[in-house]
Order: C-alpha cells, then sequence, then structure tokens
C-alpha cells in the first residue's frame, strides 16, 4: 500500500494542474496496481489530447468521475493520455480514442464499454455494476432569471432594476459570458430591487420577446431601469467588474466584486455631513440633535444608526473604535447570512466615518 501510495503521490505530482480532479490519471507506472491488482473495478478512458470527441467527453467524464468520488475506495474512474503513453494503448488494443474500457480489478482482460458518451448512459453503466449510486453535488441554484415573454412583460417596468442578456445557444460570445452572468446574479442576489436577467431569444416562448426588442446578434445586452420599458442599451466591457460599476452606477447600488459592498454603503452623505462636524471638534450634543432630525426626515435605517452611534459615544467615549473592531471580528470570522454581511460591513462603513481624521486615513 506505501508504493502504492507514493505512485499515485508521484502520478498527482506529475500531472499538479489536475489536482482539482476526480479522475483519475494513470501511467505506465501505476497502472497495473491500480487498475489491474487493486481488486477495485476501474472505467478507464483511453484518449489522445488533439481528439476532439475526447475533448467534448472530458467534462462528462469529469462529472462522472465527481459523482462517484464519495466511493473511490470502491471504483476508480480514470484516463489514460494513450498518445503520450502509446505502449498502454497497444496493451489494451485501443485504436480509436476515446475507447472507454471496463475493468474487474481481477484480470487483465477489460470490456469495451460501448454505451452512449453522455453522463446518463455511464452512470447508468457504472451504477449496473457496482450497485453504488453516484451523489451529485447540488450545484448552487443559478440567481440568474430566465424571462420568457410573459415574465418578461410582468418583470420589465415593474419595481426593479433589470439587467437582461439576449442569448442565443450556439452563440460562442454567449457561451463566454455565461458564467460571468451567473456571478454577477450572485454577487447581486442580496440586492432586492436589481434583477439579473436572460432570455433565450431562440426558445419558442421567448422569441417573440427578442424580435420585440429588435435584437439581432448575441449576446445583446439591456438595461431597464425600474418602471421603464425603454431599454437602455449596454456596450461597455463584459468583465464582472464592468457590469458591477454599470449596476452601482444605474441602479444606486454599493456592490463590490465578488459580492461585498463597497466602502459607500450604508452612508448618508447628509450623515456624514454631520458627523465631519463632530470629528472637527463640535460639540457633541448639538451635533446628535443636528444627526436625529436629519435622520427623521430620511426615515432610514442606516439613518438611524447614525443616530444611535452618537447616542453610544455619549456615554462611552471609545465606543466607535471598540464597535468598528467588534464588526470586523464577526466579518473574518465568516459563516454569516449574506444580508448579515452585508449590514455588518454597512455598520462598519457608518462607524469609520466616526473615526478621528487621523484614524481614517489609517483605516
Ligand atoms: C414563463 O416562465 C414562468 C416562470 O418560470 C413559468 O411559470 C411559465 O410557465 C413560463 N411561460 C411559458 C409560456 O413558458
Amino acid at each position: 500500500m506505501a508504493r502504492l501510495t507514493s505512485l499515485l503521490t508521484s502520478a498527482l505530482a506529475v500531472f499538479g494542474a489536475n489536482a482539482a480532479s476526480s479522475v483519475l490519471d494513470l501511467i505506465p507506472s501505476n497502472f497495473d496496481d491500480v487498475v489491474l491488482k487493486s481488486g477495485k473495478p476501474a472505467l478507464v478512458e483511453f484518449f489522445a489530447p488533439w481528439c476532439g470527441h475526447c475533448k467534448t467527453l472530458a467534462p462528462v467524464y469529469e462529472e462522472l468521475a465527481a459523482g462517484f468520488e464519495f466511493a473511490k475506495d470502491k471504483v476508480v474512474i480514470g484516463k489514460v493520455d494513450a498518445d503520450d503513453h502509446k505502449e498502454l494503448g497497444r496493451r489494451f488494443g485501443v485504436q480509436g480514442f476515446p475507447t472507454l474500457k471496463w475493468f474487474d480489478g481481477k484480470s487483465d482482460t477489460p470490456e469495451d464499454y460501448k454505451g452512449g458518451r453522455d453522463l446518463d448512459s455511464l452512470t447508468a453503466f457504472i451504477r449496473e455494476k457496482t450497485a453504488l449510486k453516484p451523489k451529485t453535488k447540488k450545484a448552487a441554484p443559478s440567481q440568474v432569471e430566465m424571462l420568457n415573454d410573459s415574465t418578461f412583460k410582468k418583470l420589465i417596468g415593474g419595481d426593479k432594476d433589470v439587467l437582461v442578456a439576449f442569448t442565443a445557444p450556439w452563440c460562442g460570445h454567449c457561451k463566454t459570458l455565461a458564467p460571468i452572468w451567473e456571478t454577477l446574479a450572485t454577487d447581486f442576489a442580496s440586492e432586492p430591487s436589481v434583477l439579473i436577467a436572460k432570455v433565450d431569444a431562440e426558445a419558442p416562448n421567448a422569441k417573440a420577446t427578442a424580435q420585440d426588442q429588435g435584437v439581432s446578434s448575441y449576446p445583446t445586452i439591456k438595461y431597464f431601469p425600474k418602471g421603464s420599458s425603454e431599454a437602455m442599451p449596454y456596450n461597455g466591457g463584459r468583465s464582472e467588474a464592468d457590469f458591477v460599476t454599470f449596476l452601482n452606477e444605474k441602479a444606486g447600488t454599493h456592490r463590490a466584486v465578488g459580492g461585498g459592498l463597497d466602502a459607500t454603503a450604508g452612508t448618508i452623505a447628509a450623515l456624514d455631513s454631520v458627523v465631519s462636524k463632530f470629528t472637527g471638534g463640535a460639540g457633541l450634543a448639538e451635533v446628535a440633535e443636528e444627526a436625529t432630525k436629519a435622520a427623521a426626515s430620511l426615515k432610514d435605517k442606516y439613518a438611524e444608526y447614525y443616530v444611535k452611534v452618537f447616542g453610544k459615544v455619549k456615554d462611552n467615549e471609545g465606543y466607535v473604535e471598540k464597535e468598528l473592531k467588534r464588526l470586523t471580528g464577526l466579518l473574518k470570522k465568516g459563516g454569516l447570512a449574506p444580508e448579515k454581511v452585508d449590514d455588518l460591513i454597512s455598520r462598519s462603513n457608518i462607524l469609520r466615518k466616526f473615526m478621528s481624521d487621523q484614524g481614517k486615513s489609517e483605516l
């Protein structure tokens, strides 16, 4: 076993770039130990790096292996670069790529896999052979709102600012955009008034909308401010940061790339100016009263928070520093609901306004 472990470790070292993969890389030095003598059955793909069908299979195979990863002591899902290791391919009569073979873990005579190269067929095969049920990690649900003709009419012009990407299934730039769009939607998931949406311009139930909108190239991105069905075309860059900046500007949000909030979130200019009088040396009682008045007209929970901080400072001079430290600690600890994180960042931003000028430049 020690030898096997060291072989596997060296295999992993060789294929270090694939360390996150659930598919085991098989090479001449580990093949016999892992596939023929381990007593564990193995599905082995013989592939060549230049082969198109192999590239198509790769993500499916990866998903298959991830599903059976929990049972890796019972079944191996592996692959052989048979271009690099021609002798291994030759030994098992591999003539085309990809070739999939099932080894029972005891004999060196594999069985050809003749099923489909889709995930369902491959999974069914392993299930039948091993009686193991795959465990699929449920992907986090998408925060992108797929709109069809009826939901588009309902949501656009409503109480949300909506950024819509019109896409087509065959469009390469849309595929590039897709993961960025998912990330963007996650960044804005706890922003109740912003919606990141998508219209599949070729879906039968959404086609008419794309036509109405005059969409003729993909992806086309449009912004619909709340209350308006008049689109604003989006022609900016297509990075997460580009979209976040655009939305912050248009929708008045304070999102940061990655889903957090920027340093202005929660802060209110009118109250900041009251706070700066205080940090500039004005009397506490006087500014506290001014803040209370300003907050009363704003009816905003963070405006109330300014008032609360003034109250605390009156009783406890070191309050701001201590409280900021406490909130920073909570944020560092992590594991909080996104709304809670937003709230703590907003309050921290306000507290920083109360620090003396010297403190400000430090933070
Ligand atoms: C449009 O989407 C909504 C929500 O996903 C769904 O309930 C509705 O059935 C869809 N309408 C059509 C025509 O597909």
